[in-house]
Formats: C-alpha cells, structure tokens, sequence
C-alpha cells in the first residue's frame, strides 16, 4: 500500500482521515483501483462526501439551465421512489400511467391539435429527446424517399450555427450531413432569412431553438415556418421543423402565451424540452412529443410488457430513473398553470433586473436582454480597459463562489466573447443584489490594475 504523506500530490492511495478514531481504521485507500477490503460505511461516505464539498455550489452556478431548487415534499418523492426503472413498466405500472399523463400535459400545454393523436415519452434529458425527434425525421424521409423510388444515402438537417452540441452529436452519430445557417450580428438567431440556400430534397427537417443556448434568445418558429412555407410554393419541398424547446418549451407557455411556436404552427412535428430545466425537476429528466403519432415511424418504435400486454416504446436507454416522472408530476399538480407562471416570473423579473443593472455599466453591452427565457448574454464595451478580459471577471467572481462563464460565440462570430447568466427558481433579488455587488467589485479590482493580466490558455466553456 502507497502512504502518500510525503507525495500530497493526488496521484499516490486516496489519504482516509481516521476521523473516527477506531482501533485498525485504515489510513488510506488506492485511488484509481478496487481496494482489497471493504471499509465501514460511515468512513466511506465521509470520503465521498468530502471530496465532493470541493464542487462549486450548484445554487450560485449561473453556468447551468439544470434545476437546482425543489420542494421538500418534491425531494421526500425523489428519495422515495429512487430505486424505480422506468423501462419496467409492468412492475411501476402507475408510473408508468403518470409518465403518459405527464406528456398528455405538454400535448395539452403545446397545443397538440389532438391530444388522443399526439404521442410522447419521457428521456433522460434533452439530449435524448433530440435524438429521438432527428431520428424520426430521418426516418420518415428514408421511407418516402425509397417509396418514390428516389436515394437516401444523404440527408441533411438545417440549424443555427448556435445549436446546442446535442445536434452535432446527432449528425456524427446517424450519418446526417450537419448545415449551419450562420449567427451574424444583425441575425442573431436562425430566422428563416437564407434558409433557401441551405435546404434541398434531402433536407429531412429544420431545428428552431427556443431559447438558444448561447444567449437565451428565442428563434422565431413562425417566421422559419414561413420561409418553409414560401420554400414549398416555389419547389414543392416540404420540411418539417423540430422545435428543441430545451428551456424555452417550460418557459414561453407561461411568460409568452401568445408566442406561437408549437404545434399552432402546423409545420412544428415534434417538440422537446427538458424537465429538469425549466420543468423544474431535479436532473436525469427530458420530454418529446410528436404533434401526431403518424410522425413517428413505426419502424422505430420497440415494445415492452405492460399489465399483460404490450406498450410501445422509443428510446436511446433501456434502463433509467423513474423518480425524476414522478417529480415532474408532483411539479404539475403543485404549481399548475398559475404555479408555473409565477416561478418563471420571478426569475424573470431577476434576469431582467440583472440586465438592467448590467447594461447601466459603462463597461459592459448586452447581447440581449433576458426578455425571453430569465437569460441573457453580455460582451465587454468596446474600447473598455484592455488589461483584462471578460475570463479576468469570470474568474474574479469564481473568488466569490458564483460560476458565470465566458466564452467565445459560435464560428463565424468567434472574435466575440460573452459571459451570461442563467436564472432559475431559487435565485432570489437578494441573492442577485449579492451578485451585482460581486459583479461592481470584481470591475473595481480589475479597473485598477497597472497592466494587462497574463494571457493564458484556458479549456473552453461547453455547452
Ligand atoms: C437548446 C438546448 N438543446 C439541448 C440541450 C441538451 O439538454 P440536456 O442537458 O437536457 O441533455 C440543451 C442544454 O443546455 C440546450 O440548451
């Protein structure tokens, strides 16, 4: 066994404070190999325990759209229920009934223009759910195409180059040429302006992100569906849209109802959001939706066991926690449409009071403004003290305990770096008067500095 005393470097045994006290207790452990012996679970917890104090406070990470505030009662259901797989849905056959409510909700919240004909699943977040809307898209577009006799060896889907990483990982996984309408500064979302020299017969759908990743902007669904529109009247081209409503899905029902974006617009197929964002459930929790189960090939769609019979399936897992269905249910029946409104509100009403309050310093411009979902973007004032950057700020508010990242926008505007926040339920005015504070004297130190702060290579913020 490796004594580490000396080392201290994090690469000998794994050092166990004998915090107990007990006769024979163990001074260290391997740190990346089975240890030989079990140990006592009090002294292994507090191990775990320890070193995982050593992560940021989720509540002051900015950085995450990922829910980090629940109810109590919604944490008792959690604990409750952890130990259920979702797929055993003859063993969990009332979970297995609120799963199905839960998506009956979004059909009903979205606007299915049927709720019997639209069809649905939980996944264990967006990702997943974006997966499944592409491959249904592919999909449809294989079968019509080989019906008319026509190849399908090459599909393509049209997006904004500030999509999520979810779709680059679709198109390297399933073979679907990836095209990017770029982001410019006077087109800062994909609004359907170009889309004609970026879709063709193999075009198997469009993304609209509602709430884009980079800066919390909507894209406007109505207006790329227009454009679609216009695109079939002059070639007979019929693209279907896949809104990623990622965020935005939970957000815009209740902050912009009037905002049509979902299955009001007849060309929006298939929906996602991700319930442990803005649905407000802790993570592991993702929806899709299709506006009709005509939508989603039946070539795609596997069966399980369920109350003797069989129930269809579609998913990237087998098996997977139930718990978090059974928090997005409690959400439902908790909040209510009211609920909803009044939770989104509130973090609304802190992001735009923190772009305000942003937007008044002389060294800072916003991107945008928050008035979609509570999130926005800011980027440095051009011409503004060149000694530090907007990573000095990041790091200065790192002292503080608060994670606000900085990053570099999608490719052709990749000379310009933003620092965002997203706000979620919990981040009180208070909390965010704290952070303006922080904000003003992290500007402070750095204001006075004698010279520019070393330029260093630093890992890239993912989103
Ligand atoms: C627009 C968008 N799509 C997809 C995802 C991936 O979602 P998840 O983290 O739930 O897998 C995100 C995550 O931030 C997102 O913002």
């Amino acid at each position: 066994m490796r004594h580490n005393h000396s080392e201290r470097d994090l690469s000998g045994d794994v050092d166990v404070n004998p915090l107990f006290a007990r006769p024979g207790e163990l001074r260290s452990r391997p740190r990346t190999r089975l240890p030989d012996a079990p140990m006592l679970p009090e002294t292994a917890y507090q191990l775990v325990h320890d070193e995982a104090m050593l992560d940021g406070n989720a509540r002051l990470n900015l950085a995450t759209f990922v829910g980090t505030w629940m109810d109590s009662q919604a944490r008792k259901l959690y604990l409750e229920a952890f130990d259920k797989n979702m797929i055993d849905k003859d063993e969990y056959p009332s979970t297995a009934a609120i799963e199905e409510r839960c998506w009956r909700i979004l059909a009903d919240l979205w606007h299915a223009p049927d709720q019997d004909r639209a069809i649905g699943c939980s996944t264990i977040g967006s990702s997943e759910a974006c997966m499944l809307g592409g491959l249904a898209f592919k999909r449809r577009w294989q079968e019509a195409r080989r019906a008319a006799g026509k190849p399908a060896d090459r599909p393509n889907l049209v997006m904004s180059s500030a999509v999520q990483v979810v779709w680059e990982k679709f198109c390297n996984y399933w073979d679907v040429e990836p095209r990017y309408v770029p982001i410019t500064e006077e087109h800062k979302t994909l609004d359907g302006a170009d889309l004609k020299s970026h879709v063709d017969e193999n075009t198997i759908g469009v993304v609209s992100i509602l709430g884009v990743t980079y800066t919390g902007m909507y894209e406007p669904v109505l207006e790329v569906s227009r454009a679609l529109d216009e695109i079939q009247r002059d070639t007979g081209l019929d693209i279907p849209i896949h809104v990623d409503g990622a965020s935005g899905a939970m957000v815009a029902p209740f902050l912009q109802p009037t905002l049509e974006w979902d299955f009001r617009v007849p060309r929006v197929a298939s929906i996602n959001t991700s319930g442990h964002k803005y649905g407000l459930v802790n993570p592991g929790l993702g929806w899709v939706l299709w506006r009709d189960r005509d939508l989603l090939p039946e070539s795609l769609v596997f069966k399980v066991s369920y109350l003797g019979g069989e129930m269809p399936t579609f998913g990237l897992n087998f098996s997977r926690p139930a718990a978090q269905v059974l928090v997005q249910y409690f959400q439902f029946l908790r909040l209510g449409r009211l609920g909803y409104h009044e939770v989104q509100k509130a973090s609304h009403d802190v992001a735009r009071y923190l772009a305000d309050r942003i937007s008044a310093m002389d060294c800072f411009d916003l991107w945008n403004d928050a008035s979609d979902i509570p999130v926005f973007a800011w980027r440095k004032a051009a011409g503004h003290n060149p000694n530090w950057t907007l990573y000095d700020v990041s790091d200065r508010l790192r002292m503080k305990g608060w994670l606000v990242p900085a990053y570099p926008m999608p490719d052709n505007l990749s000379d310009t770096v933003v620092q965002r926040v997203v706000i979620r339920n919990g981040m009180s005015m208070d909390l965010a008067a704290n952070l303006m504070r922080d904000l003003q004297d992290s500007v402070d130190y750095l204001d006075r500095l004698k010279e520019p702060l070393p330029d260093v290579e630093r890992s890239v913020f993912h989103h």
